[in-house]
């Protein structure tokens, strides 16, 4: 949440920054800023509320020259979207850049207000400015009042701080929050992650937790959290950069799920042998054969990702899994006995409460394993083995290929775990893994079904409220389908198992509540559905998502029914998560909201 930039450069970076800022955009858009140190070693800046294009007009009437400089997209925290409290926050000759949260802004504040200091915004961040300005007063260098600020402030952040006077000096602090630090020719730069880096440099070294560094043109000096120089290893990251363009969509969101064929074949490469018949997972995993439970722990999308999960885990490999939302779990304190595998799902992989349950879990699971899709993530990097799901740059803050990509990864961890449990055999587990191959194909053939569920969508729009309806490892897929569709289209939505309607549910059924229902013909069609029947008899009007073989035996009567490819139905959710986005998608371009950046929302959460 939040994205950072800092550039000392050749040229003027007004430009260079907003250009990074767009790239940081799916981290909030309420509000972007930038601050300069121009040639005249001054300290100005530029703020505008509302997405970065209203920064580039206002830098295009007023611009703002100098070679060095910080800028930052805003997802509000402490304080309204507006210009006061737009960063970079200044005061006197700092200015600073934040993503996270002060914890102790308030004792900070006070503390500083009873000194004499004014304050002008709602926020956390002017806090940090203006701490460090008094220790400017106190006749600190900038370096010295730098790090006294950092060693006073709790909680979760990245900062970047620029000063009056100083046109070559950066000085930026990771605690919670990530850092990159981006090396050039002659240049530096800082940004929240490296896809913001990406066309400056290839040259990335990233901070550890309880970093600080001090930055010039030449020089790029390393403390870590006790003060001591350290030796952070510079790595190359080469991001295709056209994979953060739009490739002819008209959002990323769109483009997104139609990579999802590609996108999967190539992480089935990764974890299946050359011919395909086998698993080729990382020697490290567990032998599940001596596992005695498993706990999946995520937010969200990828929250229902593990919901997914446990349906296979549990039916194919008779592993016990607890699946729990991060937030929740991170302080229940539930006991984590011996024998556990520890589980932490996440796209970004720097969701906070995602990160805090894996702590949470280091020391007292067996193993503790990620399955994330950034590989430089603090999750990744915090756990014992980190799984990638190489789903490749998730720019649309809805989630859909990293889902489908998640979902691969855990079917075919599970497919391990029931071959390691002795109950799969070699027959049995090369059968399945024929059906996995076939999976591409098959999600190219629900994509087929876009224009139908435009049409369908259309009139979805019309909605105030919709229900969505699965059971069994479809029941996640509905949970799924109802976030995607809130998220978008601001339409209500909620998802049920479809065995839990006439536990309540039931009495919102009208004409007016349309239902989506998820049944392929599997073992548990005929449950659903009656379900399905229970909501037709009250007059609600059913939009069906099944195969051939279930639209003939239920179709009639429906509202509207789509026609899936046949599947194996331990493969389902995969493939009926593209029609759940595909809903989504559609009906949030036929109320014409903004697809690829909701209201309110960001992709990367890094508050908690
Ligand atoms: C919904 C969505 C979110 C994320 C959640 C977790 O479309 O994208 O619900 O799934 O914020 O994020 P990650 O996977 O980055 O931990």
């Amino acid at each position: 949440m939040c994205g950072i930039v800092g550039v000392l450069g050749h040229h003027e970076v007004s430009p260079m920054i907003v250009e990074a800022l767009g790239r940081l955009e799916y981290r909030g858009y309420d509000s972007a800023g930038i601050a300069t140190v121009n040639a005249a070693r001054q300290l100005d800046r530029r703020r505008a509320v509302g997405k970065l294009v209203n920064l580039s007009d206002l830098l295009v009437h007023d611009p703002l020259p100098g070679k060095a400089g910080i800028g930052h997209t805003r997802w509000a925290t402490h304080g309204a979207p507006t210009v006061s409290n737009a960063h970079p926050h200044k005061s006197g000759p700092v200015a600073v850049v934040h993503n996270g949260i002060i914890e102790n802004f308030r004792e900070l504040r006070a503390d500083l207000a009873a000194k004499g200091k004014e304050f002008f915004t709602e926020t956390d961040t002017e806090t940090i400015a203006v701490l460090a300005e008094t220790f400017l007063d106190q006749g600190l260098s900038p370096r010295d009042a730098a790090e006294q600020t950092i060693a006073r402030l709790h909680g979760a952040f990245a900062l970047c701080f620029l000063f009056d006077g100083q046109d070559d000096l950066l000085i930026c602090a990771r605690k919670g929050s990530p850092l990159a630090i981006g090396h050039g020719e002659g240049e530096v730069f800082v940004g929240s992650d490296a896809i913001a880096l990406a066309p400056l440099t290839d040259r990335i070294t990233y901070l550890n937790e309880g970093d600080w560094a001090v930055l010039t043109r030449n020089s790029v000096e390393i403390m870590d959290s006790q003060g001591r120089r350290a030796n952070r290893e510079m790595r190359i990251v080469q991001i295709d950069t056209s994979r953060i363009e739009k490739g002819g969509h008209r959002h990323f969101m769109a483009k997104e799920i139609a990579e999802q064929p590609t996108v999967i074949a190539e992480a089935l490469q990764n974890y299946l042998s050359s011919d395909g018949k086998s698993l080729n997972m990382p020697a490290a995993l567990p032998d599940f054969a001596k596992v005695d439970r498993m706990v999946m722990v995520a937010c969200g999308t990828a929250f229902y990702a593990c919901l997914t999960a446990k349906y296979w885990f549990e039916q194919l490999a008779g592993l016990p899994v607890e699946v729990d939302v991060a937030s929740e779990y991170r302080y229940r304190e539930p006991p984590v006995t011996k024998g556990t595998v520890a589980v932490f799902v996440s796209q970004s992989g720097e969701t906070a409460d995602t990160l805090a349950a894996l702590r949470y879990c280091t020391g007292k699971a067996d193993t503790v394993l990620s399955v994330v899709n950034v590989a430089e993530s603090s999750i990744a990097r915090e756990s014992a083995l980190a799984l990638p799901i190489l789903a490749g740059v998730e720019i649309g803050v809805a989630s859909t290929k990293a889902f489908t990509c998640q979902l691969t990864v855990l079917a075919l961890m599970a497919l391990k775990a029931a071959s390691d449990r002795g109950r799969l055999s070699d027959g049995e587990l090369a059968t399945r893994l024929a059906a996995v191959r076939a999976l591409p194909g098959m999600l190219n053939q629900a994509l087929d079904r876009g224009t139908e569920i435009a049409d369908i969508s259309r009139r979805l729009a019309e909605a105030r409220d919709v229900l969505f309806l699965g059971r069994g490892p479809l029941y996640p897929i509905a949970l799924e389908g109802a976030l995607k569709l809130k998220e978008i289209s601001y339409i209500h939505a909620e998802g049920y198992a479809s065995g839990e309607l006439k536990h309540g549910p039931i009495a919102l059924i009208d004409r007016d509540v349309p239902v989506i229902v998820f049944a392929p013909r599997d073992a548990l069609f005929d449950k659903t559905v009656s379900n399905m029947q229970e909501v037709m008899a009250r007059q609600g009007k059913v939009l069906l998502v099944t195969d051939a073989l279930g639209a003939e035996q239920a179709g009639e009567g429906t509202w509207k029914t789509v026609t899936m490819p046949d599947i194996d139905p331990f493969l389902a959710p995969i493939l009926y998560a593209l029609p759940a986005q595909m809903i989504a998608y559609h009906t949030a371009v036929a109320k014409g909201t903004d697809v690829d950046q909701p209201r309110n929302l960001a992709k990367s959460v890094t508050v908690e």
